[in-house]
């Protein structure tokens, strides 16, 4: 079984970075960590970066999800391959550019492209943004699933992922006691549905609202369409042995105690 401990960061493609560098500063309110030759690494908390918009084609999404050591990464590779799934060791240039000491590619059963990350770096200096949107810190993920009962699966069974809660059909998996760190959104086809930052309160989630107001708000579109998140006070699993999965309806109360709506998802109105 595979052990994830945490998520590490998000890789796009984007034709523009400049675009997307105006975007993630002044309005996500992310902190440049670095501006690459074709990569743009962004800070949202103490890690080294926590998203990289690297020049290319949109649909180039990749999530890195940290594992404990090289061992590990090893034994996850064998795993992933005894199971069909073409695995991609990653040259020193690629872990380099990723600010990792190791890592492995791979695609999920619905073509989600994944990476698998040993020892990412931290920074020493204190995240602090152009704009005070009150980020903590990115913490969560929607990825699209073709099939989700049989996405969870691979997750829970193979990834050692746990259900915490379901919303819907959608499960909001937990890999450490953070309520959930990804979340299956069925979709017609792979890709990146969400990525959120906790922010420290509700006035922050506020502040944002009043900013964003010309868009979809707590969900709202980045540059190429990605939605991003601010949701603040993520619960805790304090008892992982007891923990049972409570079943949500598919409404936008079970999103948000606000209902604001998740964009990019067709709900019932109420
Ligand atoms: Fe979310």
């Amino acid at each position: 079984m595979i052990q994830l401990k945490d998520v590490s960061y998000v890789r796009l493609g984007s034709p523009d970075l400049e675009s997307a560098e105006n975007f993630a500063t002044a309005c996500l309110g992310l902190q440049i960590a670095e501006r690459g030759k074709k990569d743009l690494y962004l800070r949202s908390d103490a890690r080294a970066h926590t998203l990289c918009y690297s020049e290319g084609d949109p649909s180039d999404q990749t999530v890195g999800f940290e594992v404990e050591d090289e061992a590990s990464l090893q034994e996850a590779a064998s795993t992933l391959e005894s199971l069909g799934h073409a695995v991609h060791a990653g040259s020193a240039h690629e872990a380099e550019q990723r600010k990792v000491r190791a890592f492995i590619g791979f695609r999920d059963p619905t073509g989600n492209h994944i990476e698998l990350v040993v020892r990412p770096e931290r920074s020493g200096r204190r995240y602090f943004a152009s704009r005070d949107a009150g980020i903590t810190g990115f913490s969560h993920i929607g990825l699209n699933s073709i099939d989700p009962a049989r996405d969870e699966r691979f997750w829970t069974q193979v990834c050692n992922a746990r259900v915490s809660d379901r919303i819907g059909d959608i499960p909001l998996m937990r890999v450490n006691a953070i309520h959930h760190t990804i979340a299956l959104v069925r979709a017609p086809k792979a890709g990146i549905q969400h990525i959120n930052h906790q922010v420290e309160n509700s006035d922050d989630v506020l502040r944002s609202y009043y900013f964003l107001s010309e868009r979809r708000v707590l969900y709202f579109k980045g540059p190429d369409g990605m939605i991003f998140e601010y949701s603040v006070g993520v619960d805790e699993i304090e008892d992982e042995a007891t923990h049972r999965p409570r079943q949500f309806g598919f409404e936008p109360t079970s999103f948000c105690m606000w209902g604001s709506k998740p964009a990019g998802m067709a709900l019932p109105n109420n």
